[in-house]
Order: C-alpha cells, then structure tokens, then sequence
C-alpha cells in the first residue's frame, strides 16, 4: 500500500461523517473509502465479541482494497475493538480516543470533563482512562446516550424529542460542574447545536479534528501523503440502506457524497 492508495474510514453509519468534515478541511488531496455498517446499526448496544467480528470483517476487506492507513471515525470501535486488533494489520489505524482525551486536556481549567457517548464506549471507560492517563488529576463525568444515534440515523436533527433526550443526558453532567464536554460519539457533532444551546459556557469538543491531525501526522511520518494535490477520489459503502445513508449524510457534506453503494463484507 503506497502513498497514493486511499485512506480506509468507517462507522456504523452516518456519524462517522463528521470525520470525514475534519478530514476534507485537513486532508483535501487524499483518496478515501468510507464504510457506514449500516446493518448493525446501532455498534452502541453491541457486545464486545460481535463489535470485534465487525471490525475485523471491515478491515479484512480494507486490506483487500489496499489502504494505507485506517481512520477509525468511530467512538465505540476506537475504545472497545482498536486496542485488541491495532497491531494485527500492517497500516497504521488512528481512532478518536486519545485524540479526544488530548483536546479535552487542553480545554479544561477546572480538570473536570464530561463525555457523551454510547453505553459500549461508557462501559469501557475508554475516555476515562485516556484523560487521566495525560493528568490524573482530572475527573471524568461519562453518559451513555443510546437515544442520539437512531435520531440521526433517521435525520432527525431537531425537534422535541431530541431536546427531550439532550436536556436529560446534560443534567448529571451540568451538576457535576464541567467545564469540558467531549462529544465521545461520532453521530454526535450531527446535535452540536442541540447541545450547545443547553450547557452555556461549557466547551463543546468535537474529538475529530485533533484525530485527523494525528493521522496526518502519521502519513507525513511515514512518507504516505499522496503526491498530487489532485482532488480527492472519494468512495461512500454501506452494507445496508443506501438510500437514507446518502439522505442524511448529504445535510452535512452535500455533494461529496455523490454515489453510495451497498457491499456485504466476507468474514475476516
Ligand atoms: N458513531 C459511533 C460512535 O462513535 C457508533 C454509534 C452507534 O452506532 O451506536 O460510537
């Protein structure tokens, strides 16, 4: 896989758009291939067992397509999957968690920092440990929001519902006093003004630009930015729907979402 090979990115359906923003904003030239899982929708009510079957599925057959590096745009695989299987792929694999935990870590004065995120990624307290790996001091306020990722599934953006849901996963962390809020799950960014109306002074931290800069890192490091500074070639799969997929994922990237194909992935 060379330097002008694409970059794999996945999630389990739309939110990992949110990372594709950052990624076009900071990485205009590289090809991509993105891949919504969208038949297992929601990852976030998902074993252990099944999200690593998932993600070794998804990254079997982005070995096959020749990536050359791996952007988990993915908050559930980046805190439960990545740290088993990061070393059994020969690409480099750069997911949201510590990137997250560092942007938090920049943010906060007072060391307190909430996450919002999926009942997987709250179970394993990835966010937490990453945070207080970079300074112990901090106190790390986790909420699961199992609500948030089938509203942006089906494009609903705003509405009572949704104000309903965010009012009541803010208040523990409204009292608790943060001054940071990450937003742990990559659906999320979709809600940010939803959310940001209802926690005032706090700063929202959407964790994908500090991750796409990680990545680009790493791509300069190891030479692997693309030569040209040609458009970039982007592909859009889904293993299931095509047809909501690109709906909604058009309300934040409009046209660079021009076509999306259904695949169904061999077991890797
Ligand atoms: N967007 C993903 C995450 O960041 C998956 C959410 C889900 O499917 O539950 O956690």
């Amino acid at each position: 896989m060379g330097k002008n090979h694409p970059v794999g990115i996945f999630d389990s359906g739309v939110g990992g758009l949110t990372v594709v923003k950052a990624f076009l904003e900071q990485l205009p030239g590289e090809d991509f291939i993105y891949f919504g899982d969208t038949a297992h929708v929601p990852y976030g009510n998902k074993t252990q067992q099944q999200l690593l079957q998932y993600a070794r599925d998804i990254m079997h057959f982005f070995i096959s397509r020749g990536v050359k590096a791996v952007l988990v745009a993915c908050g559930t695989h980046s805190s439960v999957t990545l740290p088993f299987i990061k070393d059994d792929y020969p690409i480099p694999m750069v997911g949201m968690v510590k990137a997250g935990a560092r942007a938090a870590c920049r943010s906060t004065s007072s060391n307190r920092i909430g996450v919002m995120a999926t009942q997987a990624t709250v179970n394993s307290h990835a966010y937490s440990r990453a945070i207080r790996d970079i300074n112990h001091t901090c106190q790390v306020f986790e909420v699961a929001c199992p609500r948030f990722v089938p509203l942006v599934e089906a494009g609903q953006l705003v509405g009572e519902e949704l104000e309903m849901a965010a009012r009541q996963y803010t208040l523990p962390l409204l009292q608790e006093n943060i001054d940071t809020l990450v937003l742990g799950c990559t659906h999320y960014p979709f809600l940010s003004p939803v959310i940001a109306e209802l926690i005032g002074e706090v700063c929202l931290l959407d964790p994908a630009t500090e991750a796409v800069a990680e990545l680009k890192a790493i791509l300069a490091g190891n030479n692997l930015l693309k030569d040209s500074d040609s458009n970039s070639q982007a592909e859009f799969l889904v293993s299931g729907d095509e047809a909501s997929f690109a709906r909604v994922g058009r309300r934040l990237l409009g046209q660079v979402i021009n076509e999306v194909k259904s695949i169904t992935l061999a077991h890797g």
